[in-house]
């Protein structure tokens, strides 16, 4: 059997469906990433001036020295320009869009405590952030449009979660009011990226110096994928997108006990008990969810059920009555000598993977 991280490491080359973006945007495609110079928007960007040659890049987040590092790590490539703009400034966003075939809506805030304790900002720039990324797409003719979503939106817990199930639904219904024009909506979702901003690997790495490693339930399982494995699917949803989908890769799952070992094998493990709104397990798809869901092979595709788009039609299997995708169910397990070799590689080569914020540094935030 091919282990996980070879099986990872494959998917690209599995995946392959890149080429069809050209189908569906042309040779020279205008692309703007909403929170472009965050973990994901960076290895986006990147891929995307490595693979097309004649494209141009926006990328569009708040912070000036972020875009600043940003320009200088890609060599100041003249193909991508820096937006100043927060999704909460819908004129700034349709300014942005302008002459834009595919918008890619990275841009959130994701930290579960952090959205807890300031729930009003999470619904701003997840929430309407959103909206306004629907809205100013529609009134600005982008081909398509694309949300990042994650495992944390399906039977939400915590007010990051929720945040995402909401924008998962206004970017399903964006193509109802996208009207007669061939504009086209839908959702990437996955669970943790690995080596992301704010992921529990620099804080365990930290930790590990002082022999006592901290997480919150030691039975606690999680997906987890790369952040190559991330862009792949977008690219795959951006080439087969009808309208109204929400893709779901297959992806392995460990244990937070496991990758603990993997980092630091004689350190003592410590529990501080689960914070407010985490879960013991994520889950990917819900049982009421997979009536309406294709399994693609390496990937499922969710449908809209709301009955007032034109169904997408999506080439697959069924899946069984009662079917849920969840991480303890999973079949694909990252053992600890994945994890250690993953960690490793991962960590190396991520501009992004910055140490976790020292208020978080008690309780991890992902997992
Ligand atoms: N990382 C994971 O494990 C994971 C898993 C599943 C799904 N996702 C989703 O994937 C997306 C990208 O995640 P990531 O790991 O790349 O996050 P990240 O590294 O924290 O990057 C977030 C990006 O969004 C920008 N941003 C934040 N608030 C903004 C606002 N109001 N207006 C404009 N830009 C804003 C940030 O830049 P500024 O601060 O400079 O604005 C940054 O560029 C998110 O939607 C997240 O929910 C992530």
């Amino acid at each position: 059997m091919v282990s996980c991280v070879a099986w990872i490491k494959a998917r690209p080359a599995l995946e392959g469906n890149d080429s069809n973006v050209d189908a569906v945007l042309g040779a020279s495609p205008k692309i703007l990433v909403t929170g472009g110079t965050g973990s994901f928007g960076q290895a986006f960007v990147r891929r995307l001036l490595d693979t097309i040659p004649d494209c141009t890049i926006r990328v569009y987040s708040r912070d000036e020295l972020k875009q600043y590092d940003m320009a200088g790590s890609l060599g100041h490539d003249r193909r991508v320009r820096f937006f100043l703009g927060d999704v909460r400034d819908r004129d700034r966003l349709e300014r942005a869009m302008h002459g834009i075939d595919l918008v890619v809506h990275a841009a959130a805030l994701k930290h579960v405590p952090i959205c807890e304790f300031n729930p009003a900002e999470a619904v701003k720039t997840n929430i309407l952030g959103s909206q306004n990324v629907v809205d100013a797409a529609i009134d600005a003719g982008v081909k398509r449009t694309i949300a990042l979503s994650t495992d944390k939106a399906v039977n939400p817990v915590n007010l990051y979660g929720a945040s995402k199930l909401c924008a998962e639904k206004l970017f399903v219904h964006g193509n109802v009011y996208a009207g007669s024009q061939d504009l086209r909506f839908a959702c990437v979702r996955y669970g943790n990226v690995m080596g992301s901003r704010g992921s529990v690997i620099p804080l365990f790495q930290k930790q590990a110096a002082s022999g006592v490693l901290t997480l919150t339930d030691r039975r606690m399982t999680r997906f987890w994928l790369s952040v190559d494995s991330a862009v792949d699917l977008v690219l795959h949803a951006v080439g087969q997108m009808q309208g109204g989908e929400i893709f779901v890769p297959k992806i392995p799952s460990m244990r937070i006990v496991d990758l603990a070992r993997a980092i630091a094998p004689t350190a003592r493990i410590e529990e501080v008990g689960r914070r407010p709104g985490e879960k013991l397990h994520e889950v990917l798809l819900t049982a009421e969810e997979s009536r309406n869901t294709t399994d693609c092979g390496l990937h499922y595709v969710v449908r809209p059920d709301s009955g007032s788009a034109p169904e997408p039609t999506v080439a697959g299997r069924a899946l069984p009555d009662g079917f849920a995708y969840s991480s303890d169910s999973n079949d694909e397990w990252m053992s600890v000598e994945d994890l250690r070799a993953f960690v490793a590689e991962t960590m190396a080569a991520s501009p992004t993977a910055a140490p976790a914020a020292p208020e978080l540094s008690a309780v991890p935030e992902t997992p």
